[in-house]
């Protein structure tokens, strides 16, 4: 089975049995926050951008665990500068595709700024267990998002719905038509006032794709 675990905003485990994917483990200072940067798991760390609710705690998180932690160089640097201890690090960038031992990992554009200067934001197609999740991290909708969804098709689309910083629930309800997802799990509400909405807002403005909400802490096969 594959275990998907959502820890809080957009912090969430991808788990193969025998890989865990950690993905924009902002843990500490997250008040929507399940589980403690001192006690989770991860083999990889893939992070989206360098705003402190998607870095988080990587870089602690990645020494303490000897994880190996992916992302754009700009944002692989700034990890690095926060700890004494060496980080293993993969740096890719926009487009390309990684293999690892539990699958593939491409990096794909997203429309938001990256927190560190020369950087850009990104999203994950990640491929495993037979599985192919797209996670959008912070972004607008952008029509490109076609593309995404033509080269692979999306078992699970992992989106943001809060507003504010990304896009709302129409857009992102119009992203998963772009995509032609099967499935759809939003995150990156609620977590404070700014952005604050309502899973079954979208889940109403959704078609064509089953909408799974997935409260913190709480973890489904997928
Ligand atoms: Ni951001
Ligand atoms: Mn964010």
């Amino acid at each position: 089975m594959l275990k998907y675990t959502f820890y809080g905003h957009a912090c969430f485990m991808l788990d193969d049995g025998e890989y865990k994917i950690l993905v924009d483990p902002f843990l500490s200072g997250n008040p929507q926050a399940t589980i403690s940067p001192k006690d989770v798991e991860a083999n990889y760390i893939l992070i989206t951008h360098a705003h402190d609710d998607h870095l988080g705690d990587a870089p602690e998180i990645a020494t303490r665990l000897d994880a190996e932690v992916v992302a754009i160089p700009e944002v692989l640097t700034l990890c690095t500068s926060r700890v004494e201890k060496a980080i293993i690090a993969h740096a890719m960038n926009l487009g390309g595709t990684l293999n690892l031992p539990f699958g593939q990992v491409r990096m794909v554009p997203a429309l938001h700024s990256s927190g560190v200067e020369g950087g850009i934001a990104c999203g994950y197609v990640i491929k495993i267990f037979g599985k192919t999740i797209y996670y959008a991290g912070d972004t607008a909708l952008f029509s490109d998002m076609k593309l995404i969804g033509e080269r692979d098709s999306i078992d699970y689309a992992i989106l943001p719905i809060g507003d504010n910083f990304t896009m709302g629930v129409e857009d992102a309800a119009k992203a998963v038509k772009f995509l032609n997802a099967k499935n759809v799990i939003p995150l990156h509400y609620g977590t404070w006032n700014v952005i604050n909405q309502n899973p079954e807002t979208f889940r109403g403005l959704v078609s064509g794709a089953e909408v799974l909400v997935v409260k913190p802490g709480q973890s489904i096969g997928l």
